[in-house]
Protein backbone atom coordinates (compact mmCIF):
# COMPACT_ATOMS: atom_id res chain seq x y z
CA UNK A 1 0.00 0.00 0.00
CA UNK A 2 2.35 2.74 -1.08
CA UNK A 3 1.07 6.37 -0.28
CA UNK A 4 2.96 8.54 -2.30
CA UNK A 5 1.94 10.19 -4.99
CA UNK A 6 3.90 8.32 -7.75
CA UNK A 7 2.31 5.40 -9.98
CA UNK A 8 4.72 2.76 -10.87
CA UNK A 9 4.33 1.74 -15.00
CA UNK A 10 4.49 -2.10 -15.58
CA UNK A 11 4.66 -2.14 -19.40
CA UNK A 12 3.26 -5.80 -20.47
CA UNK A 13 3.52 -5.15 -24.23
CA UNK A 14 6.13 -7.86 -24.46
CA UNK A 15 4.22 -10.01 -22.11
CA UNK A 16 0.44 -10.11 -22.41
CA UNK A 17 0.53 -8.11 -25.13
CA UNK A 18 2.73 -10.21 -27.34
CA UNK A 19 1.20 -13.50 -26.19
CA UNK A 20 -2.10 -12.23 -27.98
CA UNK A 21 -2.83 -14.58 -31.01
CA UNK A 22 -1.82 -11.67 -33.74
CA UNK A 23 0.76 -10.35 -31.99
CA UNK A 24 4.35 -12.19 -32.41
CA UNK A 25 7.94 -10.35 -32.37
CA UNK A 26 10.57 -11.46 -33.04
CA UNK A 27 13.13 -11.56 -30.50
CA UNK A 28 14.89 -8.91 -31.74
CA UNK A 29 12.16 -7.03 -32.25
CA UNK A 30 11.11 -7.09 -28.19
CA UNK A 31 14.74 -6.42 -27.69
CA UNK A 32 14.46 -2.98 -29.34
CA UNK A 33 11.12 -2.56 -27.73
CA UNK A 34 11.89 -3.40 -24.39
CA UNK A 35 14.50 0.06 -25.27
CA UNK A 36 12.35 1.99 -26.22
CA UNK A 37 10.22 1.49 -23.27
CA UNK A 38 13.42 2.15 -21.32
CA UNK A 39 13.39 5.67 -22.76
CA UNK A 40 10.05 6.05 -22.76
CA UNK A 41 10.34 5.88 -18.79
CA UNK A 42 8.76 2.83 -17.83
CA UNK A 43 9.19 1.30 -14.05
CA UNK A 44 8.77 -2.61 -15.10
CA UNK A 45 9.17 -4.21 -18.10
CA UNK A 46 7.21 -7.46 -18.48
CA UNK A 47 9.61 -8.58 -20.73
CA UNK A 48 7.65 -12.42 -21.49
CA UNK A 49 6.87 -15.68 -19.63
CA UNK A 50 10.24 -17.93 -20.11
CA UNK A 51 8.53 -20.88 -19.77
CA UNK A 52 6.74 -20.30 -23.21
CA UNK A 53 9.68 -21.27 -25.48
CA UNK A 54 13.72 -21.13 -25.41
CA UNK A 55 13.21 -18.50 -28.00
CA UNK A 56 11.38 -16.63 -25.32
CA UNK A 57 13.48 -17.57 -22.49
CA UNK A 58 16.44 -16.26 -24.34
CA UNK A 59 14.42 -13.20 -25.53
CA UNK A 60 14.00 -12.03 -21.74
CA UNK A 61 17.34 -12.88 -20.87
CA UNK A 62 18.65 -11.13 -23.62
CA UNK A 63 16.41 -7.78 -22.58
CA UNK A 64 17.17 -8.29 -18.40
CA UNK A 65 21.13 -8.13 -19.73
CA UNK A 66 20.94 -5.65 -21.95
CA UNK A 67 18.19 -3.10 -20.69
CA UNK A 68 18.24 -3.94 -17.58
CA UNK A 69 21.73 -2.87 -16.70
CA UNK A 70 22.64 0.57 -16.03
CA UNK A 71 25.38 1.12 -18.37
CA UNK A 72 22.20 0.80 -21.38
CA UNK A 73 19.89 3.52 -19.24
CA UNK A 74 20.72 7.16 -18.74
CA UNK A 75 21.28 6.82 -14.84
CA UNK A 76 20.53 4.38 -12.79
CA UNK A 77 17.85 5.05 -10.96
CA UNK A 78 15.97 5.14 -14.52
CA UNK A 79 16.90 1.38 -15.18
CA UNK A 80 13.79 -0.22 -15.55
CA UNK A 81 12.87 -3.38 -13.32
CA UNK A 82 12.63 -6.55 -15.68
CA UNK A 83 10.05 -9.18 -15.22
CA UNK A 84 8.96 -12.50 -16.04
CA UNK A 85 5.74 -14.21 -15.80
CA UNK A 86 5.81 -17.91 -14.05
CA UNK A 87 2.64 -19.66 -13.31
CA UNK A 88 2.85 -20.82 -9.48
CA UNK A 89 4.88 -23.73 -9.98
CA UNK A 90 8.52 -24.58 -9.69
CA UNK A 91 9.57 -25.13 -12.78
CA UNK A 92 8.29 -21.77 -14.43
CA UNK A 93 9.54 -19.79 -11.41
CA UNK A 94 13.22 -21.59 -12.15
CA UNK A 95 12.69 -20.15 -15.81
CA UNK A 96 11.49 -16.86 -14.57
CA UNK A 97 14.45 -16.87 -12.50
CA UNK A 98 16.97 -17.78 -15.17
CA UNK A 99 16.04 -15.25 -17.38
CA UNK A 100 15.47 -11.82 -15.24
CA UNK A 101 18.63 -12.57 -12.72
CA UNK A 102 21.02 -10.78 -15.19
CA UNK A 103 18.97 -7.89 -14.71
CA UNK A 104 20.15 -5.07 -12.10
CA UNK A 105 16.60 -4.95 -10.49
CA UNK A 106 15.30 -8.80 -11.68
CA UNK A 107 11.16 -9.49 -10.66
CA UNK A 108 9.61 -12.57 -10.55
CA UNK A 109 5.91 -12.70 -11.33
CA UNK A 110 3.88 -15.62 -10.66
CA UNK A 111 -0.11 -15.80 -10.47
CA UNK A 112 -2.71 -18.46 -9.80
CA UNK A 113 -6.75 -18.07 -10.46
CA UNK A 114 -8.73 -17.58 -7.26
CA UNK A 115 -12.20 -17.30 -8.97
CA UNK A 116 -14.17 -20.19 -8.10
CA UNK A 117 -15.40 -20.71 -11.80
CA UNK A 118 -10.81 -20.98 -12.54
CA UNK A 119 -11.13 -23.08 -9.45
CA UNK A 120 -13.16 -24.94 -10.06
CA UNK A 121 -12.90 -25.47 -13.86
CA UNK A 122 -9.00 -24.77 -15.20
CA UNK A 123 -7.22 -25.46 -11.73
CA UNK A 124 -9.34 -28.30 -10.66
CA UNK A 125 -8.12 -27.25 -7.22
CA UNK A 126 -9.91 -26.11 -3.73
CA UNK A 127 -9.67 -23.05 -2.46
CA UNK A 128 -7.55 -24.67 0.49
CA UNK A 129 -5.26 -25.92 -1.95
CA UNK A 130 -5.17 -22.46 -3.66
CA UNK A 131 -4.03 -20.62 -1.07
CA UNK A 132 -1.09 -23.34 -0.03
CA UNK A 133 0.25 -23.05 -3.68
CA UNK A 134 0.03 -19.37 -3.38
CA UNK A 135 2.27 -19.44 0.10
CA UNK A 136 4.86 -22.40 -1.27
CA UNK A 137 4.98 -20.52 -4.90
CA UNK A 138 5.80 -17.32 -3.62
CA UNK A 139 8.51 -18.28 -0.68
CA UNK A 140 10.16 -20.76 -3.55
CA UNK A 141 9.83 -17.50 -5.71
CA UNK A 142 11.41 -15.22 -2.80
CA UNK A 143 14.25 -17.39 -2.34
CA UNK A 144 15.28 -16.85 -5.77
CA UNK A 145 14.38 -13.06 -5.94
CA UNK A 146 14.19 -10.48 -3.84
CA UNK A 147 11.25 -9.17 -5.80
CA UNK A 148 8.12 -10.92 -6.36
CA UNK A 149 4.81 -10.10 -7.78
CA UNK A 150 1.96 -12.23 -7.20
CA UNK A 151 -1.48 -12.10 -9.11
CA UNK A 152 -4.27 -13.63 -7.99
CA UNK A 153 -6.19 -14.19 -11.83
CA UNK A 154 -9.59 -13.09 -12.50
CA UNK A 155 -9.26 -11.17 -9.04
CA UNK A 156 -12.28 -9.21 -10.78
CA UNK A 157 -15.10 -12.03 -10.08
CA UNK A 158 -13.20 -13.47 -6.99
CA UNK A 159 -14.89 -13.55 -3.84
CA UNK A 160 -13.18 -10.50 -2.38
CA UNK A 161 -13.08 -12.16 1.62
CA UNK A 162 -11.12 -15.26 0.04
CA UNK A 163 -8.91 -12.92 -1.72
CA UNK A 164 -7.94 -11.14 1.47
CA UNK A 165 -6.71 -14.67 2.66
CA UNK A 166 -4.80 -15.68 -0.52
CA UNK A 167 -3.01 -11.86 -0.32
CA UNK A 168 -2.41 -11.70 2.96
CA UNK A 169 -0.77 -15.09 2.38
CA UNK A 170 1.12 -13.99 -0.63
CA UNK A 171 2.58 -10.88 1.86
CA UNK A 172 3.58 -13.07 4.37
CA UNK A 173 5.44 -15.33 1.89
CA UNK A 174 7.42 -12.64 0.84
CA UNK A 175 5.13 -11.01 -2.59
CA UNK A 176 6.46 -6.94 -2.09
CA UNK A 177 3.54 -6.16 -5.12
CA UNK A 178 0.22 -7.22 -5.06
CA UNK A 179 -1.40 -6.91 -8.85
CA UNK A 180 -4.88 -7.18 -9.02
CA UNK A 181 -6.31 -8.56 -12.53
CA UNK A 182 -9.58 -7.61 -13.91
CA UNK A 183 -8.48 -11.16 -16.50
CA UNK A 184 -12.17 -10.89 -18.28
CA UNK A 185 -12.82 -7.08 -18.43
CA UNK A 186 -16.20 -7.50 -16.19
CA UNK A 187 -15.98 -5.06 -13.39
CA UNK A 188 -17.43 -1.46 -13.82
CA UNK A 189 -14.94 1.82 -12.39
CA UNK A 190 -17.42 1.46 -9.27
CA UNK A 191 -16.77 -2.22 -8.44
CA UNK A 192 -13.14 -2.22 -9.28
CA UNK A 193 -12.63 0.77 -7.01
CA UNK A 194 -14.65 -1.03 -4.47
CA UNK A 195 -12.40 -4.13 -4.49
CA UNK A 196 -8.92 -2.45 -4.65
CA UNK A 197 -10.54 0.15 -1.79
CA UNK A 198 -10.94 -3.19 0.42
CA UNK A 199 -7.95 -5.13 -0.69
CA UNK A 200 -5.71 -2.06 0.64
CA UNK A 201 -8.58 -1.86 3.83
CA UNK A 202 -8.81 -5.53 4.98
CA UNK A 203 -5.67 -7.74 3.39
CA UNK A 204 -3.93 -8.95 6.86
CA UNK A 205 -0.24 -7.57 6.87
CA UNK A 206 -0.70 -4.94 4.63
CA UNK A 207 1.76 -2.48 4.96
CA UNK A 208 3.58 0.58 3.50
CA UNK A 209 6.25 -1.36 1.72
CA UNK A 210 3.56 -3.42 -0.25
CA UNK A 211 2.88 -1.99 -3.47
CA UNK A 212 -0.68 -2.82 -4.79
CA UNK A 213 -1.06 -3.01 -8.52
CA UNK A 214 -3.77 -3.03 -11.09
CA UNK A 215 -4.10 -4.94 -14.83
CA UNK A 216 -7.41 -4.92 -16.73
CA UNK A 217 -8.85 -6.21 -19.72
CA UNK A 218 -10.57 -3.82 -21.85
CA UNK A 219 -13.84 -6.50 -23.10
CA UNK A 220 -16.36 -4.02 -21.92
CA UNK A 221 -14.32 -0.82 -22.85
CA UNK A 222 -13.48 -0.26 -19.07
CA UNK A 223 -10.33 -1.39 -19.18
CA UNK A 224 -8.74 2.10 -18.61
CA UNK A 225 -11.59 3.85 -16.81
CA UNK A 226 -11.24 0.53 -14.10
CA UNK A 227 -7.66 1.19 -14.32
CA UNK A 228 -7.64 4.80 -12.84
CA UNK A 229 -10.76 3.72 -10.44
CA UNK A 230 -7.99 1.13 -8.71
CA UNK A 231 -5.70 4.10 -8.94
CA UNK A 232 -8.15 6.36 -6.97
CA UNK A 233 -8.15 3.57 -4.71
CA UNK A 234 -4.77 3.60 -3.56
CA UNK A 235 -2.84 1.54 -6.27
CA UNK A 236 0.06 2.95 -7.30
CA UNK A 237 1.17 0.86 -10.30
CA UNK A 238 -0.38 0.17 -13.70
CA UNK A 239 0.11 -2.49 -15.53
CA UNK A 240 -0.40 -1.75 -19.58
CA UNK A 241 0.28 -2.02 -22.95
CA UNK A 242 1.36 0.21 -25.85
CA UNK A 243 -1.77 0.94 -28.15
CA UNK A 244 -3.46 -1.33 -25.68
CA UNK A 245 -3.08 -4.38 -27.55
CA UNK A 246 -3.84 -7.57 -25.60
CA UNK A 247 -5.91 -11.10 -25.63
CA UNK A 248 -9.16 -10.17 -26.97
CA UNK A 249 -10.32 -6.82 -26.74
CA UNK A 250 -6.30 -5.65 -25.05
CA UNK A 251 -4.81 -4.52 -22.04
CA UNK A 252 -5.52 -1.15 -20.55
CA UNK A 253 -3.71 0.75 -22.95
CA UNK A 254 -0.26 2.99 -21.28
CA UNK A 255 -0.66 5.98 -23.16
CA UNK A 256 -4.83 6.30 -21.96
CA UNK A 257 -3.98 6.00 -18.34
CA UNK A 258 -0.60 8.25 -18.23
CA UNK A 259 -2.04 11.01 -20.01
CA UNK A 260 -4.97 11.13 -18.09
CA UNK A 261 -3.17 11.59 -15.05
CA UNK A 262 -1.12 14.18 -16.92
CA UNK A 263 -3.68 15.57 -18.60
CA UNK A 264 -6.43 15.77 -14.96
CA UNK A 265 -3.18 15.95 -12.63
CA UNK A 266 -5.63 18.58 -10.26
CA UNK A 267 -8.18 15.69 -10.34
CA UNK A 268 -5.38 12.56 -9.60
CA UNK A 269 -2.71 14.86 -8.11
CA UNK A 270 -0.44 12.07 -9.13
CA UNK A 271 2.56 11.52 -11.28
CA UNK A 272 4.34 8.77 -13.67
CA UNK A 273 8.08 9.29 -15.13
CA UNK A 274 6.92 8.23 -18.48
CA UNK A 275 8.43 10.95 -21.20
CA UNK A 276 4.89 11.48 -22.67
CA UNK A 277 6.51 13.31 -26.03
CA UNK A 278 7.74 9.21 -26.74
CA UNK A 279 4.14 7.96 -26.36
CA UNK A 280 3.54 8.38 -30.15
CA UNK A 281 6.67 7.32 -31.41
CA UNK A 282 6.36 3.92 -29.43
CA UNK A 283 2.82 3.68 -31.04
CA UNK A 284 4.15 3.20 -34.43
CA UNK A 285 6.99 1.14 -33.24
CA UNK A 286 4.85 -1.56 -31.88
CA UNK A 287 2.39 -1.56 -34.60
CA UNK A 288 4.78 -1.96 -37.52
CA UNK A 289 6.33 -4.64 -35.52
CA UNK A 290 2.58 -6.46 -34.73
CA UNK A 291 1.31 -5.56 -37.66
CA UNK A 292 -1.21 -4.62 -35.38
CA UNK A 293 -2.79 -0.64 -37.03
CA UNK A 294 -4.02 1.72 -34.41
CA UNK A 295 -7.56 2.71 -35.14
CA UNK A 296 -7.46 6.36 -36.45
CA UNK A 297 -9.98 7.07 -33.77
CA UNK A 298 -7.82 5.73 -30.65
CA UNK A 299 -7.37 7.77 -28.22
CA UNK A 300 -3.93 10.00 -27.64
CA UNK A 301 -1.98 7.92 -30.66
CA UNK A 302 -4.77 7.29 -33.00
CA UNK A 303 -4.13 9.30 -36.74
CA UNK A 304 -7.16 11.49 -36.25
CA UNK A 305 -6.69 12.03 -32.48
CA UNK A 306 -5.49 15.58 -32.60
CA UNK A 307 -7.77 15.97 -36.79
CA UNK A 308 -10.06 18.66 -36.18
CA UNK A 309 -12.25 18.39 -39.62
CA UNK A 310 -15.57 19.59 -38.65
CA UNK A 311 -15.69 23.35 -39.67
CA UNK A 312 -17.23 24.69 -36.54
CA UNK A 313 -14.38 22.88 -34.40
CA UNK A 314 -11.56 24.35 -37.40
CA UNK A 315 -12.72 27.55 -36.91
CA UNK A 316 -12.78 27.16 -32.99
CA UNK A 317 -9.16 26.16 -32.98
CA UNK A 318 -8.17 29.20 -34.95
CA UNK A 319 -9.54 31.21 -32.64
CA UNK A 320 -7.96 29.80 -29.68
CA UNK A 321 -6.08 25.64 -29.75
CA UNK A 322 -7.96 24.62 -26.23
CA UNK A 323 -11.23 25.12 -27.65
CA UNK A 324 -11.22 22.05 -28.43
CA UNK A 325 -8.12 20.37 -27.55
CA UNK A 326 -7.33 19.12 -24.13
CA UNK A 327 -4.07 18.30 -24.79
CA UNK A 328 -1.00 19.72 -26.62
CA UNK A 329 -0.18 16.94 -29.81
CA UNK A 330 3.21 17.91 -29.05
CA UNK A 331 3.00 16.46 -25.34
CA UNK A 332 2.40 12.88 -27.02
CA UNK A 333 4.63 13.91 -29.66
CA UNK A 334 2.94 14.48 -32.30
CA UNK A 335 3.76 17.36 -35.00
CA UNK A 336 6.99 17.70 -33.22
CA UNK A 337 9.18 20.22 -34.71
CA UNK A 338 9.41 18.15 -37.71
CA UNK A 339 12.77 19.46 -38.78
CA UNK A 340 12.92 18.88 -42.20
CA UNK A 341 15.44 17.56 -44.16
CA UNK A 342 15.78 17.58 -47.82
CA UNK A 343 18.20 16.19 -50.63
CA UNK A 344 21.25 18.44 -49.55
CA UNK A 345 21.24 17.08 -45.69
CA UNK A 346 24.53 15.82 -45.07
CA UNK A 347 25.23 12.62 -43.27
CA UNK A 348 25.57 14.55 -39.83
CA UNK A 349 22.30 16.19 -40.22
CA UNK A 350 20.56 12.52 -40.50
CA UNK A 351 22.68 11.55 -37.81
CA UNK A 352 21.98 14.07 -35.64
CA UNK A 353 17.63 13.79 -36.12
CA UNK A 354 17.95 10.49 -35.79
CA UNK A 355 19.61 10.90 -32.03
CA UNK A 356 17.17 12.70 -31.05
CA UNK A 357 14.20 10.86 -32.63
CA UNK A 358 16.13 8.06 -30.34
CA UNK A 359 17.84 6.14 -33.19
CA UNK A 360 21.59 5.91 -31.98
CA UNK A 361 23.13 4.33 -35.14
CA UNK A 362 26.64 2.75 -35.56
CA UNK A 363 28.35 4.00 -38.95
CA UNK A 364 27.48 0.81 -41.38
CA UNK A 365 23.94 1.69 -40.11
CA UNK A 366 24.14 5.16 -40.65
CA UNK A 367 25.86 4.75 -44.54
CA UNK A 368 22.80 2.40 -44.89
CA UNK A 369 20.27 4.74 -43.42
CA UNK A 370 21.91 7.82 -45.32
CA UNK A 371 21.66 5.68 -48.50
CA UNK A 372 17.78 5.03 -47.81
CA UNK A 373 17.40 8.95 -47.25
CA UNK A 374 18.87 10.24 -50.59
CA UNK A 375 17.09 7.58 -52.92
CA UNK A 376 13.98 9.30 -50.97
CA UNK A 377 15.13 12.86 -51.19
CA UNK A 378 15.30 12.32 -55.15
CA UNK A 379 11.73 10.87 -55.51
CA UNK A 380 10.37 13.34 -52.98
CA UNK A 381 11.16 17.17 -51.62
CA UNK A 382 10.82 17.60 -48.09
CA UNK A 383 11.56 14.32 -45.63
CA UNK A 384 10.09 14.54 -42.33
CA UNK A 385 10.51 12.55 -38.95
CA UNK A 386 7.46 10.53 -40.10
CA UNK A 387 9.55 9.50 -43.31
CA UNK A 388 12.44 8.88 -41.23
CA UNK A 389 10.71 6.66 -38.92
CA UNK A 390 9.56 4.84 -41.39
CA UNK A 391 12.45 4.38 -43.35
CA UNK A 392 14.35 3.32 -39.84
CA UNK A 393 11.56 1.05 -39.44
CA UNK A 394 12.09 -0.69 -42.65
CA UNK A 395 15.44 -0.50 -42.73
CA UNK A 396 16.62 -1.68 -39.55
CA UNK A 397 13.39 -2.77 -37.34
CA UNK A 398 12.73 -5.97 -39.16
CA UNK A 399 13.52 -9.68 -38.45
CA UNK A 400 16.54 -11.23 -39.64
CA UNK A 401 16.45 -11.36 -43.72
CA UNK A 402 15.73 -15.05 -44.97
CA UNK A 403 15.14 -13.69 -48.15
CA UNK A 404 15.36 -10.20 -49.41
CA UNK A 405 13.57 -8.23 -52.24
CA UNK A 406 15.99 -7.94 -54.95
CA UNK A 407 14.15 -6.84 -57.49
CA UNK A 408 10.56 -6.43 -58.56
CA UNK A 409 8.97 -4.98 -61.42
CA UNK A 410 5.08 -5.25 -62.35
CA UNK A 411 2.68 -4.53 -65.46
CA UNK A 412 -1.06 -3.54 -64.58
CA UNK A 413 -3.57 -1.45 -65.59
CA UNK A 414 -6.73 -2.59 -67.96
CA UNK A 415 -4.73 -3.59 -71.20
CA UNK A 416 -3.41 -6.90 -70.05
CA UNK A 417 -3.30 -9.20 -66.96
CA UNK A 418 -1.06 -7.62 -63.98
CA UNK A 419 2.05 -9.92 -64.11
CA UNK A 420 4.99 -9.64 -61.74
CA UNK A 421 8.61 -10.66 -61.96
CA UNK A 422 10.20 -10.96 -58.73
CA UNK A 423 13.41 -11.71 -57.68
CA UNK A 424 14.05 -12.96 -54.20
CA UNK A 425 17.33 -13.39 -52.31
CA UNK A 426 17.47 -16.77 -50.42
CA UNK A 427 19.16 -17.83 -47.57
CA UNK A 428 21.56 -19.72 -49.69
CA UNK A 429 22.62 -16.20 -51.26
CA UNK A 430 20.73 -17.69 -54.43
CA UNK A 431 19.49 -15.05 -56.38
CA UNK A 432 15.77 -16.86 -57.40
CA UNK A 433 13.39 -15.36 -59.85
CA UNK A 434 9.42 -16.30 -60.70
CA UNK A 435 6.81 -14.95 -62.62
CA UNK A 436 3.26 -14.81 -61.77
CA UNK A 437 -0.18 -13.48 -62.76
CA UNK A 438 -2.71 -12.23 -60.32
CA UNK A 439 -5.95 -10.42 -59.53
CA UNK A 440 -3.82 -7.35 -59.34
CA UNK A 441 -0.39 -6.30 -58.91
CA UNK A 442 -0.10 -7.19 -55.30
CA UNK A 443 -1.78 -10.48 -56.25
CA UNK A 444 0.48 -11.19 -58.89
CA UNK A 445 3.54 -9.63 -56.57
CA UNK A 446 2.45 -12.08 -53.61
CA UNK A 447 1.70 -15.24 -56.13
CA UNK A 448 5.49 -15.13 -57.68
CA UNK A 449 7.12 -14.31 -53.90
CA UNK A 450 5.12 -17.56 -52.63
CA UNK A 451 6.66 -19.46 -56.35
CA UNK A 452 9.91 -18.91 -54.46
CA UNK A 453 9.36 -18.87 -51.05
CA UNK A 454 7.05 -22.07 -51.03
CA UNK A 455 5.38 -21.57 -47.30
CA UNK A 456 1.67 -22.01 -47.21
CA UNK A 457 0.21 -19.35 -45.46
CA UNK A 458 -2.55 -17.34 -45.29
CA UNK A 459 -2.93 -13.33 -46.04
CA UNK A 460 -5.52 -12.72 -43.11
CA UNK A 461 -4.60 -8.54 -43.32
CA UNK A 462 -3.87 -6.13 -45.93
CA UNK A 463 -3.20 -2.34 -45.37
CA UNK A 464 -1.75 0.25 -46.91
CA UNK A 465 -1.60 3.95 -46.12
CA UNK A 466 0.23 7.08 -46.98
CA UNK A 467 2.27 8.70 -44.20
CA UNK A 468 2.49 11.69 -44.90
CA UNK A 469 0.42 13.93 -47.17
CA UNK A 470 1.16 14.78 -50.88
CA UNK A 471 1.01 12.27 -53.92
CA UNK A 472 5.06 12.04 -53.28
CA UNK A 473 3.76 10.38 -49.70
CA UNK A 474 5.79 6.77 -48.49
CA UNK A 475 3.58 3.88 -48.76
CA UNK A 476 3.26 1.96 -45.34
CA UNK A 477 2.05 -1.59 -45.96
CA UNK A 478 1.19 -4.08 -42.51
CA UNK A 479 0.13 -7.89 -43.46
CA UNK A 480 -0.67 -9.92 -41.24
CA UNK A 481 -0.37 -13.81 -42.25
CA UNK A 482 -0.90 -17.33 -40.50
CA UNK A 483 1.53 -20.44 -41.17
CA UNK A 484 -1.09 -22.96 -42.84
CA UNK A 485 1.15 -25.94 -41.40
CA UNK A 486 0.34 -24.31 -37.87
CA UNK A 487 3.47 -22.88 -36.33
CA UNK A 488 2.33 -23.18 -32.38
CA UNK A 489 2.68 -21.25 -29.13
CA UNK A 490 1.17 -21.41 -25.64
CA UNK A 491 -0.89 -19.24 -23.79
CA UNK A 492 0.44 -18.81 -20.44
CA UNK A 493 -3.16 -18.47 -18.90
CA UNK A 494 -5.27 -20.72 -20.89
CA UNK A 495 -2.12 -23.34 -21.37
CA UNK A 496 -3.70 -23.61 -24.61
CA UNK A 497 -1.73 -23.57 -28.15
CA UNK A 498 -2.56 -21.64 -31.00
CA UNK A 499 -1.37 -21.12 -34.27
CA UNK A 500 0.46 -17.73 -34.01
CA UNK A 501 -0.28 -14.69 -36.55
CA UNK A 502 3.11 -12.75 -37.85
CA UNK A 503 2.82 -9.06 -38.84
CA UNK A 504 5.01 -7.44 -41.62
CA UNK A 505 6.16 -4.05 -41.97
CA UNK A 506 7.47 -2.05 -45.75
CA UNK A 507 7.90 1.53 -46.86
CA UNK A 508 8.51 2.34 -49.88
CA UNK A 509 7.38 5.88 -52.38
CA UNK A 510 6.20 2.20 -54.31
CA UNK A 511 3.52 0.83 -52.38
CA UNK A 512 3.77 -2.73 -54.69
CA UNK A 513 7.50 -2.52 -53.74
CA UNK A 514 6.50 -1.40 -49.87
CA UNK A 515 3.62 -4.54 -50.04
CA UNK A 516 6.14 -7.32 -51.67
CA UNK A 517 8.63 -5.77 -48.61
CA UNK A 518 5.91 -6.45 -45.92
CA UNK A 519 5.10 -9.71 -46.87
CA UNK A 520 8.18 -10.35 -46.96
CA UNK A 521 8.89 -9.51 -43.91
CA UNK A 522 6.08 -11.25 -42.62
CA UNK A 523 7.31 -14.50 -44.41
CA UNK A 524 10.76 -14.39 -42.87
CA UNK A 525 9.14 -14.05 -39.56
CA UNK A 526 7.59 -16.66 -39.89
CA UNK A 527 9.95 -19.38 -41.13
CA UNK A 528 12.20 -18.16 -38.31
CA UNK A 529 10.14 -19.24 -35.87
CA UNK A 530 9.28 -22.50 -37.59
CA UNK A 531 13.28 -23.58 -38.14
CA UNK A 532 14.15 -21.66 -34.81
CA UNK A 533 10.96 -23.91 -32.91
CA UNK A 534 12.52 -27.28 -34.66
CA UNK A 535 16.01 -26.23 -33.24
CA UNK A 536 17.49 -25.99 -36.79
CA UNK A 537 19.06 -22.78 -36.94
CA UNK A 538 20.30 -20.25 -35.08
CA UNK A 539 17.86 -17.36 -33.26
CA UNK A 540 17.92 -13.84 -33.68
CA UNK A 541 20.96 -13.50 -31.49
CA UNK A 542 22.96 -16.30 -33.01
CA UNK A 543 21.93 -18.42 -30.08
CA UNK A 544 21.37 -22.43 -31.14
CA UNK A 545 17.80 -23.26 -29.81
CA UNK A 546 15.56 -26.39 -29.96
O1 LIG B 1 -5.05 -10.93 -17.09
C1 LIG B 1 -4.44 -11.58 -16.23
O2 LIG B 1 -5.00 -12.14 -15.29
C2 LIG B 1 -2.99 -11.72 -16.39
C3 LIG B 1 -2.24 -12.25 -15.22
C4 LIG B 1 -1.25 -13.28 -15.60
C5 LIG B 1 -1.62 -11.11 -14.48
O3 LIG B 1 -2.43 -11.34 -17.41
ZN1 LIG C 1 -3.77 -9.99 -18.53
Amino acid sequence: MANNNYVRIFDTTLRDGEQSPGATMTSAEKLEVAHHLARLGVDIIEAGFPAASPDDLEAVRRIALEVGNPASAESEARVPVVAGLARANKADIDKAWEAVQGAKKPRIHTFLATSAIHMKHKLKMDPEDVVQRVSEMVTYAKSLCADVEFSPEDAGRSEPEFLYVVLGEAIKAGATTLNIPDTVGYTTPDEFFNLIDGIIKKTPGMHNGITVSVHCHDDLGLATANTLAGIRAGARQAEVTVNGIGERAGNTSLEEVVMALKTRHPVFGLDTGIETQQLSRISKLVSNYTGILVQPNKAIVGSNAFAHEAGIHQDGMLKHQSTYEIMRPEDVGVNQTNLVLGKHSGRAALRNRLAEMGHSLDDVELDKAFARFKELADRKKVITDLDLEALVADEFYRPRDVYLLNGLQVTCGTMGMPTATVRLRGPDGVVHTQVAIGTGPVDATYKAIDLVVNVPCILLEFNVHAITEGIDALGEVTVRIQSEDGSMTMDAQSEVEYSRVYGGHGADSDIIVASAKAYINALNKLIIAQTEGAGKVKNDFGVMLG
